[in-house]
């Protein structure tokens, strides 16, 4: 009988749940030649930050936790990486998969090929060219570790080829489409219910999500979008699904009890929660990669608090707007909420992720590259 194939699938942040999710489903169902060892950092340990995904997204638990939680881009990095090596000692797995561009993705990353174990990177190519984005340093080197890339779409093939990475690279698709389609008929059945328990009527309400350090750990900066989601809460609902990050900072201001006035706050939510309320809202705010993406594939403006963006298919046809200036944030967000013709412009535009089909594609490289190592 032949060995299995030893693979160590390494995540830890939120984002990371899901855009793995399919790929690790994919190899436990249709790839059992590849024994999957599934680790989790413990960057995000908070129920709501982690554990839910795993129950929604119906995959198995980690086999392992390093719980390494919170600290600076050092502290966490390193803690990870000093975790890690021996537990990669300890299962000589013959490959590494790191999904995205958290501290996670690059501390496997840099770990794994330090001993000379190949690593996969899923969602690789992504450029946003902000190199003050902690996310596109992690982005960067992960890349230029990796034995495998998964590009997303063809602008991240481009970028890779263009550091001189073709040899490695490999146009898959997005797994964040796969995740998607695979949750949408839950999310069918529970939006009304979602909507209810916030008491939120479809179309009358704008999304906001925040957790970037250029937006929430600049107290100035911090109160400018605080005070102008309090003017756009005059006009239209706004619900604020405040992440960990963002809330620990409005507590130090104290900020509490004035974001409160006008608007809804509500703790992160599960994955079918939150697409339910992405998918009825009349525009999206937000500064998170992954949220301007849905909100793309599910047909609502997004109105997206960077400078820059990994995802500039998103800007096609200002389905998404980048918006740097806080004060401007009710105007234009009342200008696209109301625009009737946007949407259906938006509905007709093409996805450029891929077609659900993503960690098909992801499992079977794997798996053939895996076999021609042996
Ligand atoms: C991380 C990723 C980011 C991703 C985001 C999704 C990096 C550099 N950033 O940012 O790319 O978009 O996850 O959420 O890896 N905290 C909790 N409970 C938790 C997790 C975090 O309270 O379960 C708090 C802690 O105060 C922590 C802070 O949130 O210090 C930030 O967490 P961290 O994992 O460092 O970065 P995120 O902002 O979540």
């Amino acid at each position: 009988m032949v060995d299995k194939i030893r693979a160590l699938f390494v995540v830890g942040a939120r984002p990371q749940f899901i855009k793995s999710a399919p790929v690790i489903r994919e190899i436990i169902e249709n790839h059992r030649g590849i024994k999957l060892i599934v680790v989790h950092s413990g960057q995000h340990y908070d129920p709501e930050m982690s554990e839910i995904f795993f129950r929604e997204l119906q995959i198995p638990r980690p086999s392992l936790n390093l719980h390494t939680g919170s600290g600076s881009h050092a502290t966490q990095t390193s803690a990870i990486m000093k975790r890690l090596e021996p537990t990669i000692l300890r299962f000589k797995p013959q490959f590494v998969i790191v999904p995205g561009d958290t501290n996670t993705t690059l501390a496997a990353a840099v770990t794994a090929a330090k001993l000379e174990i190949p690593v996969a990177h899923i969602e690789a190519g992504l450029r946003s060219g902000d190199i003050h984005m902690p996310e596109e340093i992690n982005r960067r080197l992960t890349d230029h570790c990796s034995t495998l890339a998964f590009a997303p779409t063809k602008t991240a093939v481009a970028n890779l080829n263009s550091e001189g990475l073709r040899d490695r690279t490999y146009l898959t698709g997005d797994t964040m489409v796969d995740a998607m389609e695979t949750v949408l008929p839950y999310v069918q059945r529970r939006q009304g219910a979602v909507l209810e328990q916030f008491q939120l009527n479809s179309l009358r309400y704008v999304l906001v999500t925040l957790h970037r350090p250029s937006n929430v750990d600049d107290p100035t900066r911090l109160r400018a979008i605080r005070a102008a989601l309090h003017r756009l809460g005059k006009r239209i609902r706004v619900i604020f699904l405040v992440h960990p990050r963002t809330l620990e900072r409005l507590r130090r201001l104290r900020e509490m009890r004035q974001v409160h006035a006008g608007i809804i706050l509500a703790s992160p939510q599960g994955y079918v929660e939150t697409l339910s309320l992405i998918r009825n809202a009349a525009c999206v705010i937000t500064d998170s990669g992954g949220i301007q993406k849905e909100s793309f594939m599910l047909h609502v403006p997004c109105i997206t608090l960077r400078t820059s963006t990994e995802w500039p298919e998103t800007l096609r046809n200002h389905a998404n707007r980048l918006v740097t200036n806080p004060k401007t944030i009710p105007s234009k967000v009342l200008q696209v909420a109301l625009d009737e013709d946007l949407r259906s412009q938006i509905r007709r535009l093409k996805n450029p992720f891929g077609d659900g089909r993503a960690s098909v594609r992801v499992a079977r490289i794997l798996e053939r590259a895996l076999r021609n190592l042996n």
